[in-house]
Formats: structure tokens, C-alpha cells, sequence
């Protein structure tokens, strides 16, 4: 095949191509070393990890009492939206959309249309491992400082849960203030009789308190975890969960430069960058990140359920995502000018076609289905799990 042939091929489907020859392997399962409840291994001074191999402890009562919470439309001004509207199992606990669709929006997933309050600024972020958001590669981790958001501009679980309930487009809506809508949620659940009880058995209180309920939503996503993929089994020594092929794509993954910020147990380094991925196509204005247009390393982890990809979805495929690296990045963010772009933008080093496939090929060993998707029957409220069958907004 000709290179031409070959390039233009792979722009659609990222397969395969003759040219490139993965460096060959020069480490094995020999080189990893156990550190605390993780495994890691060295590759060209980067580490990967494995993540704990079980979650973190929770209370279960306020777990289980997390999840009704999670799927409970009640929590929304127009109790029309529940975290797991966005937040879907078969999606990865994502929505399958570019921009999440909150307020006013109709239908589940992929099929969601758009309400008044029309799309959220961002991509919504997998719950999925969040309990372990920040963990380093000795595996440690800080729980209330945890990052969270694209921006980290929140720190904990806990802090993070009260966001989407005050925010307009995604959860409150128009009948309520921002200030107003904690009480307003709170007054709800308190007369509601099982969740009197589910409160008072989890949490040993007479009245629920907000803040309960984000410790309660907060202890059901630490339980939300995804950590049997083919790599995790293959650090913890089982030969077979990878092939040769996804090891070659493991050292060019590293080779490549995507170790420098996606390493650790969530191939994350949890720290702020700018990589200038032009702005989304549904925002009304150019998205600052951090506020210098930096954004976090996003896990890799369970990338086969979490299209679309970046902060506001721009690319629809992993091949496409994957193209942005192999792409001129100079100036691909029309919003953000050459000065001020951070330097280490330049130092995303070149991928060539055949390199890109055989990374995707490891980045497939980052998925496990076999994370909890349990959807509640009912919820305490009585509307719809998820305010999805309900068609219009109960109110
Ligand atoms: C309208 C869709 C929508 C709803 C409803 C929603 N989220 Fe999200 N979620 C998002 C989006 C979009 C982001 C990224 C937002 C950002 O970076 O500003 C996000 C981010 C998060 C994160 C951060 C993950 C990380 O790694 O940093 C957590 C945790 C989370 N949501 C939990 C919840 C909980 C709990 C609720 C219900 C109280 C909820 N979400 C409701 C769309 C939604
Ligand atoms: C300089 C740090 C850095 C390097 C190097 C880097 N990335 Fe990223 N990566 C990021 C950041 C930051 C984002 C989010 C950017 C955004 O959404 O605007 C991201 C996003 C991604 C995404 C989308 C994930 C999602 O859930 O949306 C993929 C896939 C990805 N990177 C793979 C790679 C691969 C493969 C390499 C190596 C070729 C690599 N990255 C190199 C920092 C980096």
C-alpha cells in the first residue's frame, strides 16, 4: 500500500498499516513492583499502575441510599433531571453526548434532544473511578481534596455533588434560585417518608440536611468502580489478559509522550493542560478551562463506553481523538492565541499512523464492563428512575 492510500485509510479507520514497526518490548512482568495496594511499572521513567484491586470502604446504607438519590429526578427544580441522566451505566455513567443535555431535554442517552435551557457547556465526565480521583503512583489518594471537573475547580466528592443540583442548565432549572434551591431540596426529601427513614438509618439524624445528601451520593459513586480491565489482571500477574500486540502499544503509548500526562492508576496526572483542541461546536463562548484554557489529563480508563471525547465532545470517535494528537496543534484552537498557548503544547510528540493503532490497541485493555449498573426499580419520590419515561416534567 502506498503511503497515500496507506494515510488516507487510516484518517478513517485508524487500522493497521505495513510502514511502522513497533519498537520492540524491553520489559516484562519481571519489572513490576507492588507498591502498597497497587501495582506499578516503569517504563522510560514513566509509571503505569493498576488500580487497587477493591474499592475504597463506604457505609452501605448511605451508599444504597446514594443510589436512590442518584437516580431521583426530585432533586431537580423541575424534578424533570437526576444525576443519572447524565450519568448513564450503559454509557460508562456518561451520556453519549457531545454536551450534556439537562433542563428541559427529552429522552435518554444518544437520543436526548435539547430544552430551552439548550447544552451544557461541557462533556459529561465518567463517575466511574472518581472515587480515586488524584491517586499517584504510589497509589495514594486524598478524598476531601480529590479533583473534580475538567477544571478541578472542586475538590471531594462531596463538594462536587451539590454543583449540578445549583446549576441552572443542568439540574435547577428557572423556578428556583441558586441560593434558594439547597433548602428547596432539602424541604422535598424531609416529607417524603422513606427517605425520613433511609436518612435517619444511614445517618442517625432527625432531619436531612443537604449536606447528607451529598455524603450520601458522594459514598454511592466511591462504590462505582471499574477496576478488573485486561491491564489491572495483567499487572496483578495474569499472563494472558493482554496480547503481545497490547504490550508493544503499552511501550509506544510511552514512547509516543501520552505517559508524560496520562500515567498512574487512572493514566492521569490529575494536573491542568493546555492542548489547544478547538472549541466545541454548542458553546456560546470560548471555554477558559482553569481559566488559562488548561484543562485536567482525563482518565483513559472505560474509553470504549465514554464517546464522544475532550471537554466539550469534539471528537465523535477514540480514531479521531487519537488523529488530534498526529494533527499541527500550533494554532488548532481558534480562541486561544499562539501566546498563549503553554509550551509544553509543542512537546506532544509526533504519532505517526501506525503508532496511533497500535496504542489504540492497548488503550482497549483500560475497559471492564463488569462495574455496577444496577438501576433502582423506583425511587422514593414515586417519579420515573432517571426522569425518563415521564415525557413531560412532573411538577
Ligand atoms: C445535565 C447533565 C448532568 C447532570 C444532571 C449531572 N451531571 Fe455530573 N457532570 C456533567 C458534566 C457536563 C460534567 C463536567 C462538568 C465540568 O467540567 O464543568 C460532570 C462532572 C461530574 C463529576 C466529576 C467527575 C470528575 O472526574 O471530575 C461528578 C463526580 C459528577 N458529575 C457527578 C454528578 C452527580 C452526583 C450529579 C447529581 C447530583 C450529577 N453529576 C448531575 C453532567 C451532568
Ligand atoms: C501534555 C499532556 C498530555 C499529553 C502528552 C497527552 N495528553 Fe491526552 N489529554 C490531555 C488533556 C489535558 C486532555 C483533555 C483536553 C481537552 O479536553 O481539552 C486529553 C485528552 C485525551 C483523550 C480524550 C479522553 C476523553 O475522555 O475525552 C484521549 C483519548 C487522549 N488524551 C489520549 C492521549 C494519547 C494517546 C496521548 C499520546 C499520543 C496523549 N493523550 C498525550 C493531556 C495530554
Amino acid at each position: 500500500m502506498n503511503t497515500t492510500a496507506c494515510t488516507a485509510l487510516l484518517a478513517l479507520t485508524l487500522t493497521g498499516c505495513g510502514g511502522f514497526d513497533a519498537t520492540p518490548v524491553n520489559f516484562s512482568q519481571e519489572d513490576i513492583v507492588t507498591v502498597g495496594a497497587i501495582q506499578t511499572i516503569e517504563i522510560r521513567e514513566r509509571v503505569l499502575a493498576s488500580l487497587p484491586e477493591s474499592a475504597p470502604q463506604v457505609n452501605t446504607q448511605q451508599a444504597e441510599l446514594g443510589r436512590l438519590l442518584f437516580w431521583d429526578p426530585i432533586l431537580s427544580g423541575d424534578r424533570d433531571v437526576a444525576c443519572a441522566t447524565c450519568h448513564l451505566p450503559e454509557a460508562g455513567y456518561t451520556d453519549g453526548q457531545h454536551q450534556a443535555i439537562g433542563v428541559g431535554g427529552m429522552g435518554r442517552g444518544e437520543e436526548r434532544t435539547i430544552g430551552h435551557t439548550g447544552r451544557v457547556p461541557r462533556n459529561s465526565q465518567t463517575v466511574l473511578n472518581t472515587a480515586w480521583n488524584g491517586i499517584n503512583e504510589l497509589g495514594l489518594f486524598e478524598p476531601t481534596t480529590a479533583p473534580m471537573f475538567w477544571d478541578s475547580r472542586k475538590e471531594s466528592l462531596e463538594s462536587q455533588a451539590l454543583e449540578p443540583i445549583r446549576s441552572r442548565q443542568e439540574m435547577r432549572g428557572d423556578n428556583f434560585s441558586e441560593n434558594g434551591i439547597d433548602a428547596e431540596i432539602a424541604g422535598r426529601l424531609n416529607r417524603i417518608p422513606a427517605y425520613q427513614q433511609a436518612f435517619s438509618d444511614a445517618f442517625g439524624t432527625e432531619s436531612i440536611t443537604i449536606t447528607d445528601v451529598a455524603r450520601a451520593l458522594a459514598s454511592f459513586q466511591r462504590t462505582l468502580v471499574a477496576n478488573q480491565t485486561p491491564f489491572d489482571r495483567w499487572m496483578r500477574g495474569e499472563a494472558n489478559a493482554m496480547t503481545n500486540r497490547q504490550i508493544s502499544g503499552m511501550q509506544e503509548f510511552v514512547i509516543a509522550g501520552c505517559a508524560d500526562c496520562h500515567s498512574g492508576p487512572l493514566f492521569s496526572d490529575f494536573e491542568p493542560h493546555v492542548l489547544g483542541v478547538r472549541e466545541g461546536t454548542d458553546v456560546a463562548e470560548p471555554d477558559s478551562g482553569d481559566g488559562n484554557f488548561a484543562f485536567r489529563t482525563p482518565t483513559l480508563r472505560q474509553l470504549s463506553l465514554t464517546a464522544p471525547y475532550f471537554h466539550a465532545g469534539q471528537r465523535a470517535t477514540l480514531g479521531s481523538a487519537l488523529d488530534f494528537y498526529d494533527e499541527p496543534r500550533s494554532s488548532n484552537n481558534p480562541d486561544v492565541s499562539s501566546s498563549d498557548l503553554d509550551p509544553e503544547l509543542l512537546e506532544v510528540p509526533e504519532m505517526d499512523d501506525g503508532r496511533g493503532a497500535i496504542i489504540q490497541d492497548f488503550l482497549e485493555t483500560l475497559n471492564d464492563d463488569s462495574f455496577d449498573k444496577l438501576v433502582p426499580a423506583a425511587v422514593p419520590s414515586g417519579l420515573p428512575p432517571g426522569g425518563f419515561d415521564s415525557g413531560t416534567p412532573v411538577s
